[in-house]
């Protein structure tokens, strides 16, 4: 790691003052310490008896110890109430970081998947979210998920639950979870009918396959943007064509070195990817497991060497790569922060 540029330390001093915005952010990877054991020690046999045991569980083995986390945080969410309490943490937090606009992935899928009713999860969260815009505390866009390994099936379920009852807050669907479970090739008629419900498609991919599954992604279900896809570094073909595309990347830094998607955090490939011309922004992913904030990403980009040009440019990729314009809608909200023209509503 090397010093901060002159360019980098003044690019921190007006940080916290920016309008900022995050692209790649999960809701029940928001959850914090505290919700997690008090959700969990609920019932016989926690999972999460203590603080001490989350802390235990967060230090990762790879990909699959980390899914296996994922996969029994959710299992503690018990209610549409549980929701809103994660919902809160997620709000607090961007409240804290003062984030302007964040991208937020939910997943019916997972809503089902443990039994409860996706109206009533939905309900409850747009009362959170509604209500942290209402106090012009920034805007919050719903990407709906899917878990890739589920299948195709499970992600035409959540589009069937979108289409029966559409959420106005709801602007991409993406494919979460084990990219390596299944090619993106299975999905080409999911995202045929993303696109025709006017959802902008995104996935992810590239974090712990390859840059093949990258560029099958790419070419297959035409995604407006990528979560992650750092593992593009490995072809040059596969970063010129994200680069002539001008498709961004949505890079979560400390994700990547805490699941074992890149094994030395010192060799992250996110600054030969960004001047390599790939647009990139910044994210925390799930920042209630990883314990990152956007700063702190920001901090390690500087660290990696990024000049504050290159900061700033990253910082801006955010709006740019934004589905809708960083203020919410309403008479009191609507002039400031629509650059630059693309998909939006
Ligand atoms: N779901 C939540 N975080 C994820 C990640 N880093 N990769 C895949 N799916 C996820
Ligand atoms: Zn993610």
């Amino acid at each position: 790691m090397r010093p901060l540029s002159p360019g980098a330390a003044s690019f921190f001093q007006s940080f916290r003052a920016t309008r900022k915005g995050e692209l790649h952010l999960h809701l029940e990877g928001s959850i914090s310490t505290g919700t997690l054991v008090r959700l969990s020690t609920r019932f016989r046999n926690p999972a999460f008896p203590s603080a001490e045991e989350v802390s235990r569980r967060k230090r990762l083995h790879g990909p699959s110890s980390f899914l296996e986390l994922y996969r029994d945080v959710c299992r503690c969410l018990k209610s549409s109430a549980d929701y809103a309490e994660v919902a809160r943490d997620l709000a607090q937090r961007l409240r804290r970081e003062r984030i302007a606009y964040a991208e937020v992935y939910v997943s019916p899928a997972v809503v089902e998947r443990i039994g409860l009713s996706w109206s009533e999860v939905q309900g409850a969260l747009e009362t959170v979210f509604a209500g942290h815009e209402a106090a012009g505390a920034g805007r919050i866009v719903v990407l709906l998920d899917s878990v890739r390994q589920w299948g195709p099936e499970t992600a035409e379920r959540v589009l069937d639950l979108h289409e029966s009852s559409p959420w106005p807050r709801v602007a991409g669907f993406g494919l979460g979870g084990d990219e390596t479970a299944l090619p993106a090739r299975e999905f080409r008629r999911v995202f045929d009918r993303v696109r025709s419900l006017a959802l902008a498609p995104l996935i992810h991919a590239g974090e712990w396959g390859g840059a093949d599954g990258v560029a099958e992604a790419v070419e297959v279900l035409k995604p407006v943007r990528i979560a992650h896809g750092i593992r593009a570094v490995e072809d040059a073909a596969v970063v010129r064509l994200l680069a002539r595309r001008h498709l961004p990347l949505d890079i979560c830094i400390a994700s990547n070195v805490a699941t074992g998607a890149v094994l030395d955090g010192r060799n992250h490939p996110v600054l030969r990817l960004l001047r390599s011309g790939v647009p990139v922004s910044l994210s925390t992913d799930d920042p209630g497991l990883f314990g990152t904030t956007l700063r702190g990403e920001f901090v390690r980009l500087a660290l990696l060497g990024a000049s504050g040009r290159e900061l700033r440019t990253v910082l801006a990729a955010s709006r740019r790569g934004a589905l809708r314009p960083f203020s919410p809608p309403g008479p009191a909200r609507r002039s400031r922060g629509t650059f630059p023209p693309s998909p939006r509503r």
